[in-house]
């Protein structure tokens, strides 16, 4: 239909159903869908049988996003975010407005609203808890619906593979079950507020070199193991309303017409009952893609519009498969509640939000190395301390691309800026120290750092690794000299400690030459008063990685980054035959051995392992017992042998049986516990055979292997002093 007299169709049911509105101000709620007692489904049947084709396609794809190739012809209609799909006046079926929100609501200059930055993804991950994980998500949550969203695009869930990767910021770490244990607890409080949640990027987009062209390889084993394990229990915990499928291609079909990821995993075998959403531009077709799975095209009508209704007219997509499409739809929108609690647009809860964000970013801060005691710091002992690194007089840097929350009291960045965070790591550790003289040098002439380093007490160097979207790092260096910068201050102060703000693993050449290394991430609107807090000992330190320091790219499965060749790279090459074809593939070749698998299987040193950090306190780990059964029980008991109350975040590896062909060992579970000092306590952590098993091909199916489990427990992936064998059938 042409474009102005769609405009004009949509308003005049705008206009018809706020005339019945006024006329009968309880019209809506008389629909029997309104019936908030009958189950998502039943309502989605009921609104499904009113539906004209029309208002059926226009469930089905979005309205363009500023900025996105040509506006579209009702942009107006947006909220501001990065896309939106009308409803349905007439039967009371509102429109979905989306925003990207990763660590935040995203676009807020552009809008002239504000939002709350929470520490980064993969900073939350390191909290490795769940409740944190679920303040996250309702924050966000509430924010969005402030502001006018009932959908948000954040729940990013691919696994660290690659930790180049520029988005690996937006992820929650290399673990499956860790990951989707947290983005599953962030999706369901994100959800309870009722907007439409969704996670991504499904599936095996690890790296942004060539995303939109690449294909990814891998073996049904590893992909069911790893990758997909980690959206499975995501899924299972929060129940989404959508997944996004990513633009890569997998094993030879884009996700977002690739039937095994779509229709047989997804929908049949994990019951998923939402739809699934294409990532921006990700869409290559009509008729396979519907066919495969996808529901709703993303941000334009490229496919799901005219040639969607073309191809169901004509017979080429069946009536029941597109009514399938819209039923998810509907079904999630009352899933979640956006019919029946409307948005109301409020303001945000700011000092809420930086009471939340702090917090976080305390929880997230990982203590890598910390010498002779040198932190916490002792104010009343300090005369002088100097900050040193780029901005640390004033800010902090946050992670880029469609993630990016933008900081108050700046214009709206452009792509790929470098965004800092009016949060003052100066101000933050000025406060503390109200006597001693705090001195700033941005480090951009390492010698005068170094010059000001020698007469502090201390000297604490910010250094920033900064990732967006759209890129992947060349390699785990600190950019723009800042290693040397770390040398040259250590060498004038034997007192230095490096706090990191990065967005994925550094190596760290200097790191015998300095005393403490924190790793703050990308801290959030709070983060200099969490790193404060933690250099000072107000808030003890109980983070861990959720992902491997590795000792240099070499030790990666690929040392070298697989990267398109110019010709292969953009949408022009991807749809050359008019039939879209990835153009060059990465092989994800080390299988089952991601991160932490990787390094144990080929027993490599690594800088800083998996499930790493350190406290100010010393915990001792005993008595070991496992209770093999349906949901095998791992008991042992944890002291806090130190002088300081903290928190512990105890972890459970398993290895299973040699025959089974797996990695050394697999985390099966965890458990974060306050002890007071001296206080010992004994923890059980149940075990499900789910975490224990194998997907076996030929059959294709889960399966434990019968033999000899040996559960470790300890403080990290490696320190685990504890150890027992026992026989699983
Ligand atoms: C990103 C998605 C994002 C979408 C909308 C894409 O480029 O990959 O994560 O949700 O844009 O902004």
């Amino acid at each position: 239909m042409h474009r102005t007299l769609l405009v004009r169709r949509y308003f005049l049911c705008a206009a018809i159903f706020t005339l019945l509105l006024l006329v009968s101000p309880s019209f809506a709620q008389q629909q029997p869908w309104m019936n908030s007692q009958l189950s998502p489904d039943a309502r989605a049947d009921l609104v499904l049988k009113e539906m004209t084709l029309d208002e059926k396609i226009d469930l089905l794809h979005g309205n363009g996003l500023a900025g996105w190739t040509k506006p579209y012809f009702n942009a107006s209609l947006g909220n501001g975010g990065a896309g939106f799909v009308l409803g349905v006046p007439r039967l009371g079926i509102p429109m979905i407005q989306m925003s990207d929100a990763a660590y935040g609501v995203r676009a807020s200059a552009l809008n002239g609203r504000y939002s709350t930055a929470l520490p980064s993804n993969l900073a939350a991950a390191a909290s490795w808890d769940t409740q944190a994980a679920c303040e996250y998500g309702a924050l966000i949550g509430r924010e969005l619906r402030a502001q006018g969203y009932n959908m948000t695009l954040g729940g990013g869930t691919n696994l660290t593979r690659e930790p180049r990767n520029g988005r690996t910021f937006e992820y929650q770490g290399e673990d499956p079950i860790l990951a989707g244990t947290l983005v599953g607890n962030r999706m369901k409080c994100e959800q309870a507020q009722h907007v439409l949640g969704d996670i991504k990027h499904y599936a095996v987009n690890d790296q942004e070199s060539g995303r939109n062209e690449v294909n990814s390889i891998i073996s049904k084993r590893a992909l069911r193991e790893s990758d997909l394990f980690a959206f499975q229990i995501g899924i299972v915990i929060a129940n989404p309303s959508a997944v996004m499928c990513s633009y890569n291609a997998v094993n030879g079909d884009f996700a977002c017409e690739n039937k095994y990821l779509l229709t047989d995993v997804l929908k049949k075998e994990w019951n998923f009952p939402g739809f699934v959403v294409s990532d921006w531009g990700g869409t290559h077709s009509t008729v396979k893609a519907s066919a495969a799975g996808l529901d709703n095209e993303q941000p334009l009508d490229d496919f799901f519009g005219q040639k969607l209704k073309d191809a169901v007219e004509s017979g080429k997509v069946p009536r029941s498969e597109l009514d399938e499409h819209v039923r998810r739809i509907l079904r999630s929108e009352f899933a979640s509640g956006i019919v029946d609690f409307p948005t109301k647009r409020s303001v945000v809860d700011v000092e809420g939000g930086f009471e939340t964000a702090r917090r976080i970013a305390e929880q997230s801060t990982v203590l890598l190395k910390n010498s002779n005691g040198m932190l916490p710091l002792d104010g009343t002992k300090l005369h002088s301390i100097a900050i040193i690194g780029p901005h640390a007089d004033t800010s902090m840097i946050s992670g880029g691309g469609s993630a990016q929350v933008d900081p108050p009291g700046q214009p709206a960045p452009k792509w790929l800026d470098h965004v800092w965070f009016p949060t003052s790591p100066l101000k933050a550790l000025c406060a503390k120290v109200p006597s001693a003289t705090v001195s700033f040098d941005s480090g951009a002439n390492p010698g005068s750092a170094a010059e000001l380093a020698k007469k502090s007490d201390v000297a604490i160097v910010f250094a920033v690794q900064w990732t967006s979207e759209g890129m992947d790092l060349p390699n785990l260096s600190l950019a723009d000299n800042q290693d040397a910068l770390i040398e040259q201050v250590a060498a004038a102060n034997p007192h230095t400690i490096v706090v990191l703000e990065t967005g994925t693993a550094v190596t760290m050449p200097w790191l015998d030459k300095v005393s403490a290394v924190v790793e703050a991430w990308y801290a959030g609107s709070k983060g200099a008063d969490a790193v404060a807090n933690i250099l000072f000992g107000d808030v003890n330190p109980s983070a861990k990685l959720p992902m491997t320091f590795p000792r240099s790219e070499a030790d990666l499965p690929h040392p070298q980054l697989v990267i398109p060749p110019p010709e292969a790279q953009g949408r022009a090459a991807v749809m050359k035959s008019g039939e879209a074809k990835p153009t060059f593939a990465v092989n994800y070749d080390e299988g089952l051995k991601v991160g932490y698998k990787w390094y144990d299987a080929e027993k490599l040193p690594v800088l800083f392992p998996f499930g790493f950090g350190l406290s100010y306190t010393a915990y001792a780990y005993s008595g070991l017992k496992v209770n093999p059964g349906k949901e095998t029980t791992v008991t042992f008991t944890v002291k806090n042998t130190g002088s300081r109350a903290g928190d512990e975040i105890a972890q459970v590896y398993a290895a299973l049986p040699a025959n089974a062909g797996e990695p050394p060992k697999r985390l099966v579970g965890w458990n974060k516990l306050h002890l007071n000092p001296g206080e010992s306590r004994e923890v059980t952590i149940k075990v499900p055979v789910e975490y224990l098993s194998i997907y076996g091909e030929n059959p294709d199916g889960w399966k434990l292997v019968p033999g000899s489990y040996t559960f470790m427990a300890g403080p990290s992936s490696r320190d685990l002093p504890l150890g027992s064998t026992v026989d699983l059938q």
